[in-house]
């Protein structure tokens, strides 16, 4: 088991698979995009599994691929259905943009995977494309609609931004009155890639304000211990709400997550600047213990929260990275 020096039981690491993305979202990268990795910084398929395996081995029983766009990298079909072997990975989840993902529902299916968690920011093709800076509104829209009719768990991530889409809040959150599906309302993080800070107008206090005025009935559910996510259930609705308070930073005291970057740092925290390279260790010949030693010890020397990872780590309180380096 891989516990922190906070008592924190890991169990759940986010895989960032790549780096590159077919959306430039306001809020994750420049539109002239960023500096991409190159092939060979990237780690292998081979590397992800052999880590994914150690992690099993000591506890890790969830896994969550991210990228930026996990399907746009080369064979990830086949490298999801290889970890769907791994012994002790019961759960895979996949965060996705939902550009090109309708393709691969038959593998997700194969591969026992019930939820896709879906980046939408809005309901309204322009500002789509205002936000994301590309053409690509339908394809999303039809994805979310094949994900709901074959069966699948949607999870619909909206970053809220004043003035970009906060008007969407309401619509977006009538999609759980028609759908069963949950709709996640975040705020902004500053991991754009130019060092811009978020507008922090719609935090998560400001969000279920606003739910309340249209959502009488809205309800706050019971907490789940390590969720970001604070859930709600309006009546009549046929699935449910969630507020994400990523910035404001409400859920670190139960942590239970690691992140890997495409990489290969590993981040003990969402607000840290990676901590360890795993690749560099990997690809000097490290021997499995080596590496469980490593990661342990990254664990034992773990921020106590978003705050403290993000002083440590950005002396100038700045962050230059963008989320899809990162993860999520
Ligand atoms: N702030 C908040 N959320 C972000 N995401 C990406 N960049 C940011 C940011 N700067 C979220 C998107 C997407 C997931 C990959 O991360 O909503 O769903
Ligand atoms: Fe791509 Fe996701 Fe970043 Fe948008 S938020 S640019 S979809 S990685």
């Amino acid at each position: 088991m891989i516990i922190d020096n906070h008592g924190r039981q890991i169990n759940y690491v986010r895989l960032a698979v790549t780096d590159r993305c077919n959306l430039r979202c306001f809020y994750c990268m420049p539109d002239e995009g960023i500096d991409f990795v190159s092939r060979d910084e990237l780690l292998t398929y081979e590397e992800m599994l052999r880590l994914a395996r150690l992690l099993a081995s000591e506890g890790i029983n969830k896994i969550r691929i991210t990228g930026g766009e996990p399907f746009v990298r080369k064979n990830m079909d086949q490298f999801i259905l290889n970890l769907s072997q791994v012994k002790g990975i019961d759960t895979i989840r996949i965060t996705t943009n939902g550009t090109v993902t309708a393709a691969y529902i038959p593998v997700l299916q194969q591969a026992g995977i019930d939820t896709i968690n879906l980046s939408l920011d809005t309901l309204d093709k322009e500002r789509f494309y205002k936000i994301t800076r590309r053409d690509v509104f339908d394809k999303v829209i039809n994805c979310l609609h094949q994900l709901i009719d074959n069966g699948f768990k949607v999870k619909i991530n909206m970053v809220v931004m004043s003035g970009l889409n906060h008007q969407d809040i309401i619509p977006m959150a009538r999609l759980a009155e028609q759908h069963p599906v949950s709709v996640r309302f975040i705020e902004e993080m500053p991991f754009n890639g130019d060092g811009r800070l978020p507008d922090t107008t719609w935090n998560y206090r400001q969000i279920e304000q606003h739910l309340l005025e249209t959502f009488p009935s809205l309800e706050k559910k019971p907490y789940k211990p390590a969720s970001t996510t604070y859930d709600y259930s309006v009546t009549g609705f046929k699935g449910d709400l969630g507020i994400i308070a990523a910035y404001s930073r409400t859920f670190c005291g139960t942590c239970n997550r690691i992140r890997v970057t495409p990489q290969g740092m590993l981040k003990t925290c969402l607000y840290d600047n990676g901590v360890f390279d795993l690749k560099a260790l990997m690809r000097n010949g490290a021997n499995d213990e080596d590496l469980v030693v490593a990661i342990k010890s990254a664990c034992s020397n773990r921020a106590k929260d978003g705050f403290e990872a993000e002083r440590a780590n950005f002396s100038s309180g700045r962050s230059l990275s963008s989320m899809t380096s990162i993860g999520g």
